[in-house]
């Protein structure tokens, strides 16, 4: 069991994650930090008062000042705005890329031994802000999206074949945006090839609407994003994280030369465990996915570029 795991931003992502850390007491101290006055007490004491019933030992603190994270062995990033109807991930750059950086000094000064997940969009882009704020080894800053854009895609799949979500083995490559890169060759069903089970027009239907699976979720909420889903996934990264379970998860890391691609946050499969990113998977793509993976990539690339402006180097 870890010290600590802090949670900054207390919103619908931070504070469903934090009760699902409480839960899986993955750690001793779980706490979350907020600008909003008395919002991450009261859910955080909310969570804390529910542990009789559940039965977990977890102490849960909420805060609107950063001491509580003193010496955190994980912080999760989850401050800033989420999209509405009508907006791209994209359309958050300017205002979530002020807010990450305040993020991240304060998680430098407090914890500066803390491995770093973002979750804040538009995904790739923050993990570069992080990891030029913090300084951090890039091993240790990385973001949440494959590991929720692959479980979009696998339900989809588990309800057109009827068949058990654990039977579902699949992954998604590439930015968190709409020109995310899924495998139905990488995917299978107890092992055997989805092509063997579903027609074309029915995986390219769900390839689509895995693309498409955060809108889906805006446009029925009007007013913010996917909250149940992406706290699922940030808890599965930490899990193996804590554990040191070494699962294979897609994860947007800091590329070095890995697909062909450099100095850029992408998501590709890596192997998590207690140190972080412990190593980066390369796997075979035909010439149609490696196109489609520098395509994502280069959407991904476009806004780092649009970020020169926005934080100092
Ligand atoms: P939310 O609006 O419910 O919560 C965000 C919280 O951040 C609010 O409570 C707000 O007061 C707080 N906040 C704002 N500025 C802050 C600051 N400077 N310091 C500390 N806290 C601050 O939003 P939600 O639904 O929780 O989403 C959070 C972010 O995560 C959004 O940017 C959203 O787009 C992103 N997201 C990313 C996903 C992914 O797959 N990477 C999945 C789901 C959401
Ligand atoms: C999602 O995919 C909003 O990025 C978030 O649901």
């Amino acid at each position: 069991m870890l010290h600590k795991i802090s949670v900054i931003g207390a919103g619908n992502v931070g504070a469903t994650l934090v009760q699902r850390l409480a839960e899986a007491e993955l750690s001793k101290y779980v706490t979350v930090v907020d600008i909003l006055e008395g919002i991450p007490q009261g859910k955080a004491l909310d969570i804390a008062e529910s542990a009789p019933v559940y039965g977990y030992d977890t102490r849960v603190i909420g805060s609107n000042t950063y001491d509580v994270i003193q010496d955190s062995d994980i912080v999760v990033v989850t401050a800033g705005i989420a999209r509405k109807p009508g907006m791209s991930r994209d359309d958050l750059l300017a205002t979530n890329t002020k807010i990450v950086t305040d993020v991240c000094n304060n998680i430098k000064k407090f914890a500066p031994n803390a491995m770093v997940i973002l979750v804040s969009n538009p995904l790739d882009a923050m993990c570069h802000v992080a990891l030029q704020v913090t300084g951090f080894p890039s091993e240790r800053v990385f973001g949440m999206a494959g590991v929720l854009d692959s479980a979009r895609y696998k339900s989809f799949i588990a309800e057109a074949l009827d068949v058990s979500v654990e039977d579902i083995q699949g992954f998604v490559l590439g930015g968190h945006g709409d020109t995310m890169v899924p495998l139905p060759r990488y995917t299978t069903i107890a092992g055997i090839p989805l092509a063997d089970l579903l027609d074309e027009a029915s995986i390219n239907k769900i390839v689509d609407r895995a693309r498409n699976g955060g809108a889906e979720i805006v446009g029925y909420l009007k007013t913010g994003s996917a909250f149940y889903a992406p706290s699922a996934s940030v808890l599965e990264m930490i899990e193996s994280i804590v554990k040191d379970k070494k699962k294979i998860l897609p994860c947007a890391v800091y590329l070095k030369g890995e697909y062909g691609i450099e100095g850029l946050y992408v998501g590709v499969p890596v192997k998590l465990g207690k140190k972080g990113i412990e190593q980066v998977i390369e796997i075979k793509l035909t010439d149609a996915e490696k196109a489609q993976l520098r395509h994502s990539a280069d959407a991904v690339q476009e806004l780092v570029t649009s970020l020169k402006t926005l934080v100092p180097a």
